[in-house]
């Protein structure tokens, strides 16, 4: 049986075929993304984690991982503070969390290996005003030089329930959606 074959459409395929992407990716608005963002490291070469360091639990901030090597990690995952008060956050100015967030972004691209992956668990914050934190993360890892490669939305227990705050009893003039889901933010560094 033929394989079918599609090629980008405004409205995108609806099914999984082989696909022509070239008329997409000719388009100025992708080399013109790719030039400011698409960040490569064809020159970096992986390295081997010595293995006293494997298996072990750094007791200390994230911000200093002077004992890992450059280009030896595979795949970083976290969940970082959320600066909103909890037992280990400590109170941070809005610019101060995110230099903390981003000296983090800056110790991770350094060890992880060329293609390695980085994945950000993170929830926007707060009503009045709403903080869209992750669009702050994806902002600073992407200057960073990390390659985005997609977003996971975590749809949290409860979600799908109304949770929506309509203003004034007959008077829905200020609906106010709560979020009910968390991201993991999806980088690599460096190559595809
Ligand atoms: C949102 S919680 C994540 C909890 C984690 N998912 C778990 O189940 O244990 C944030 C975590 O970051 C840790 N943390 C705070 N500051 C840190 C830093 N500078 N470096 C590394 N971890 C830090 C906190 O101790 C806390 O465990």
């Amino acid at each position: 049986m033929r394989k079918k074959s599609t090629s980008t459409s405004s409205f995108g395929a609806s099914e999984k075929v082989t696909h022509d992407a070239r008329r997409f990716y000719a388009r100025k608005f992708i080399a013109s993304y790719a030039a400011a963002y698409n960040f490569t490291t064809a020159d970096v070469s992986e390295v081997s984690l010595p293995f006293t360091l494997r298996n072990q639990i750094f007791c200390k901030s994230a911000v200093h991982m002077e004992e890992i090597p450059d280009n030896s990690i595979h795949l970083m995952v976290t969940s970082p503070p959320y600066n909103v008060g909890k037992e280990y956050d400590e109170d941070r100015s809005f610019g101060e969390y995110r230099r903390f967030l981003g000296q983090v972004w800056k110790e991770v691209y350094r060890v992880l290996v060329p293609g390695g992956r980085a994945c950000i668990n993170l929830a926007n914050l707060g009503r009045k005003p709403y903080i869209p934190l992750h669009a702050f993360v994806i902002q600073d890892m992407l200057e960073l030089g990390f390659l985005m490669r997609g977003e996971i939305i975590w749809v949290k227990e409860g979600g799908g329930a109304s949770s929506t705050a309509w203003g004034s009893w007959m008077s829905a003039k200020n609906p106010i959606i709560r979020d009910e889901h968390e991201y993991i933010l999806i980088f690599s560094k460096g190559t595809y």
